[in-house]
């Protein structure tokens, strides 16, 4: 693909309403949320959807999720259940993301749902997703702004180093405060946990009064997305390593010596928010063999050990 320049928007009004007449005309932009940046498109428009898988390298059949600024225009797109609505009012804006039957009058690309009848949608709380969205005035379809099965990018400084000549802007917002993407549920045939995020599966499950049904269970629906090769740093990943081999840099958790540690007092969400830092940090350093400290498996440490045991998988069949 022939290079293109990549304009860099900062956050103030003038800026964003210059970004959103970028995505108007059928451009990709990034744009920070409170998850990860995402790299977003004009989901009602096929051209600039081909682009963004394009400029990714994204397998076409993986569906986007579609960012909007209220539960009211998410209506306008999907039909919400009475457990979806409940869920979107007890955690929108935020990491959650729903996956709910398309509606046939939405206007969507049909390149956005990879031809499903289902739509994943989210309300990003993010001031500087949100004034895009608002200058914008439509749906924007944002995968993680990374290229399809590298680290995801939570600093416009990662946006800049995978997609800079790929993408026409990113809208600088800061680092992202959560770190990991959001926590996507389907509703429907039972309420299921498709991917782990960065909303912890207890704080829905203790709104919804039962257990998350997970993808992979007879009645869950699946996500074509879950493929396992994905967040992969340059280097090979071993988990769960209490000790360090000869030529192994370690990521660390809690109070290990570590090149570069997540958290040094054991903090689960400040281990979310540094976690893919920490992995454009060790492909800064040249690590070639990573060794990964032991991580709790509870609250956001779930999706912090999924996006690993993705990270630490064979490199066949990259996903987003
Ligand atoms: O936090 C996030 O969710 C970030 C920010 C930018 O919002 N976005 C993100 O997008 O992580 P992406 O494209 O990297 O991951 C979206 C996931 C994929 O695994 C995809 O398969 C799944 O959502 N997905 C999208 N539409 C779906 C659908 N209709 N049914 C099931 N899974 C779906
Ligand atoms: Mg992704």
């Amino acid at each position: 693909m022939n290079s293109i320049t990549t304009q860099i928007f900062t956050d103030d009004t003038a800026d964003l309403k210059g970004a959103a007449g970028v995505l108007s005309l059928g451009g990709l932009v990034a744009f920070p949320t409170e998850t990860v940046y995402g790299l977003g498109v004009d989901a009602r428009n096929s051209d600039a959807v081909a682009r963004l898988y394009q400029a990714k390298g994204r397998p076409s059949f993986n569906p986007l999720i579609v960012h909007v600024a209220s539960l009211e225009i998410a209506e306008t797109l999907v039909e919400f259940d009475d457990t979806a609505r409940a869920l979107a009012q007890a955690f929108w804006p935020g990491a959650l993301t729903l996956v709910l039957p398309l509606r046939p009058d939405a206007g969507i690309s049909p390149l956005v749902t990879a031809g499903l009848e289902t739509l994943a949608v989210r309300v990003p709380d993010h001031p500087v997703a949100n004034g895009l969205m608002v200058a914008f005035d439509g749906p924007i379809a944002a995968p993680s702004a990374n290229p399809s099965g590298q680290v995801s990018a939570t600093k416009c400084a990662h946006v800049q180093s995978q997609l800079s000549g790929r993408i026409d802007g990113i809208v600088d917002g800061g680092d992202c405060g959560v770190g990991l993407e959001s926590t996507i549920v389907a509703t429907l045939p039972v309420p299921t946990l498709l991917r782990a995020g960065g909303l912890p599966a207890e704080a829905l499950e203790g709104a919804l009064g039962e257990r998350l049904a997970l993808a992979g269970d007879s009645a869950a629906p699946s996500s074509p997305g879950q493929l396992a090769s994905h967040y992969a740093p340059k280097g090979t990943v071993r988990l769960n390593a209490v000790d360090v081999e000869d030529g192994e840099t370690l990521l660390g958790f809690g109070a290990v010596d570590a090149a570069v540690n997540l958290s040094p007092s054991g903090d689960l969400v400040e281990a979310a928010a540094t976690l893919f830092d920490a992995l454009h940090q060790l492909n800064a350093l040249g690590a070639d063999r990573i060794a990964v400290s032991p991580i709790p498996d509870h609250g956001l440490g779930r999706a912090i050990n999924d996006r690993l045991r993705r990270a630490a998988a064979p490199r066949s069949g990259a996903a987003t």
